[in-house]
């Protein structure tokens, strides 16, 4: 028989290595309780905190991830500008300039189900880019031409356009998910018109930092308002959040959306081969 029903896992940001080393560990593990059909991240911080290159994105896609999103450090890593291309399953957010690099949006196919993915940045407290919402919905009108499984991510720094956004478009498209803030929300749910929501997904790094960074650093600037180098944290218990999403394959409504957030101590993550 047909399934009825597929299974995303979205991850939350990536952040550097500690970040990649903790999803490789989780992968197989979440897999191991649940049938997951597509893995998708945001990679917008899996290198070294600040964007992506084509060595991580090749890690990151070997380890079981399906589509990595991104966002303001899209383009952190000069060598993307050229790449962008080359990486098959990375989007950047669509409400860049047209001129841009890169892909407005994805169409995956997996075992005879197509998933159409958008990411968008949000503008509030954010770089000036095109309106997302306006974006998302003539993008939208393009995928459903080929599938009506639709993942927004809306990376964003205020949870009201994040939530306005799920409400925007709340049945039009299976789940409306927040990124960029690394701080799980706490208000998944799926909304009146079967669209899957949480504000933010969260991160998967060091506990033991701010958002993902050497925590010293980040206070320091705080203390005194001048530059100061920003870290990935490397130690300290580990944390992975994610969201698992259910989507009906006939109607692309989703059926339910719950938090991940798993600790693991340092320990258990550390490899032998860190590169
Ligand atoms: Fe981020
Ligand atoms: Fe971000």
């Amino acid at each position: 028989m047909p399934k009825k029903e597929i299974t995303i896992l979205f991850i939350g940001d990536i952040i550097g290595r500690y970040g990649r080393a903790i999803t490789k560990k989780m992968i197989p593990a979440i897999k191991a309780k649940e049938r997951i059909d597509f893995v998708i991240t945001n990679g917008e911080n899996s290198a070294a905190g600040y964007g992506i290159t084509e060595k991580v994105y090749n890690e990151l896609t070997g380890a079981g991830i399906d589509i990595i999103t991104m966002g303001n450090h899209v383009w952190d890593k000069k060598e993307i500008v050229t790449k962008i291309d080359e990486y098959v399953d990375l989007l950047r957010p669509a409400n860049y300039p047209k001129e841009v690099p890169g892909k407005e949006y994805l169409i995956k196919e997996k075992n005879k189900v197509k998933i159409g993915i958008i990411n968008l940045c949000g503008r509030v407290f954010m770089p000036a880019l095109d309106c997302p919402f306006k974006k998302a919905e003539k993008l939208i009108e393009e995928i459903k031409k080929s599938t009506n499984i639709i993942l927004v991510d809306i990376h964003a720094e205020a949870t009201s356009e994040k939530e306005a956004m799920g409400f925007f478009l709340d049945g039009k498209v299976s789940a409306v998910i927040g990124t960029h803030t690394h701080i799980q929300t706490a208000d998944e749910r799926v909304m009146p018109g079967g669209t899957a929501f949480i504000a933010d997904a969260g991160m998967v790094g060091s506990e033991d930092s701010v958002i993902g960074m050497n925590k010293e650093q980040i206070l320091k600037r705080f203390l005194t308002q001048m530059p100061h180098k920003f870290e990935v944290a490397k130690e300290g218990p580990a944390i992975f959040n994610a969201v698992l999403i259910k989507v009906d394959i006939a109607t692309g409504k989703a059926t339910s959306i719950q938090r991940i957030f798993e600790r693991a101590p340092e320990e258990e993550i550390k490899e032998p081969a860190e590169n």
